[in-house]
């Protein structure tokens, strides 16, 4: 088992191993021992596979738990969901002392943690991510968050966890898809922070070693959010490839993956930046290398027009300018920011 300990301004720890679910009782009592009950949130494609496996040792250690489960999904990610598990944990008497606990992936973990973040002011919660993007990325630093019309994650919440438990046996029953959604952030991260991260990952493809790589992954975003924990500089060079990125996703109408539209938003990226000399041309041939290696995808025929009226009306830009992270060499990236136009000109060189 891995350890990382995230230094936030309510420490905790990211536990990543396998087998880490059938310890989850004793874990959760020492860590919250006046929570008298737990509300497990998951979905219903997470819940048929994991649900029993989770709350068994909550039962073994004398623990009472009530599941609640939502539609699988980023559509289940709203407001109107945040209310029902809001008035399902108050109609069923949860306390202040009281925990939540999210089982799914990055939609149940935003949408738990905000709940969490919301209950009588705020309740502890546990993140038990079941996909590899929010073991990696979503399930650390305490971002929690709804989608609303008009955009994706606009209403939220920075409310860290108590404990995240990564159980990677979790992980082999993940559909390829979201697996290779999850494979996108990792090679996100190994562009910002880590070369030899990004040269195993050249060199093994998808059969990395899940535990180390995750390891190292929420090792990286734990130097992040230790420095930058309320997102106000630093943390925003997570958004490599976003910027763009949730732009395509939007217009694709979700039918890409998440890790997709990152792909295909860090490729363009890098494409521009060589071509303005931030970096050297070796930078996009390795990264759209690495990608393709990965069954990602590296270019959209999305219209330019209609990916730039998504992309400048995202929530990361602040007055006129974008903060647009560009990589200098595989592993470190500099924020660049640039005017709403300068930024649009940019995207088109790399597209
Ligand atoms: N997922 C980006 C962040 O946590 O800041």
């Amino acid at each position: 088992m891995n350890t990382v300990h995230v230094p936030a301004s309510t420490p905790y720890d990211v536990e990543i191993g396998p087998g880490l679910l059938s310890g989850l009782g004793d874990k959760v009592k020492a860590l919250c021992p006046k929570a008298n009950r737990y509300l497990v949130v998951t979905d219903d494609a997470v819940g048929p596979l994991w649900l029993r496996k989770a709350t068994t040792p909550l039962s073994a250690a004398g623990l009472t738990f009530v599941p609640y489960t939502l539609p699988h999904g980023e559509a289940s990610k709203t407001a109107e969901n945040l209310m029902k598990i809001l008035n399902f944990a108050a109609g069923e008497r949860f306390t202040r002392s009281d925990v939540f606990l999210a089982l799914g992936g990055g939609m149940v973990g935003d949408l738990t943690g905000l709940a969490a973040a919301t209950y009588m002011r705020g309740v502890g919660y546990i993140q038990l991510p079941t996909t590899l993007l929010a073991a990696v990325d979503s399930s650390v630093g305490g971002k929690t968050a709804v989608d609303l019309p008009a955009g994706k994650n606009l209403m939220g919440a920075f409310w860290q966890p108590r404990l995240v438990l990564c159980d990677t046996d979790v992980l082999a029953t993940l559909p390829r898809a979201d697996f290779i959604s999850g494979c996108a952030e990792i090679i996100k991260t190994a562009v910002l922070f880590d070369p030899a991260l990004f040269d195993l990952l050249e060199a093994a493809g998808p059969d990395f070693d899940r535990e180390a790589v995750i390891a190292a992954c929420v090792g990286h975003k734990r130097d992040v959010v230790a420095e930058d924990e309320r997102d106000t500089g630093r943390r925003a060079l997570l958004n490599l490839g976003h910027t763009l990125g949730h732009a395509v996703e939007a217009y694709s109408g979700f039918s890409l993956t998440h890790g997709q539209a990152v792909a295909i938003g860090m490729a363009t990226v890098c494409r521009a930046a060589a071509k303005r000399g931030f970096c050297a041309p070796q930078v996009p041939e390795r990264v759209d290398a690495i990608l393709e290696k990965f069954g990602l995808p590296i270019r959209t025929d999305a219209p330019f027009d209609a990916l730039m009226e998504r992309m400048l009306s995202d929530k990361k830009r602040s007055g006129g300018t974008i903060a647009v992270v560009v990589p200098d060499k595989i592993g470190q990236c500099s924020l660049r920011p640039m005017t709403t136009d300068e930024a649009a000109a940019f995207m088109k060189e790399g597209l």
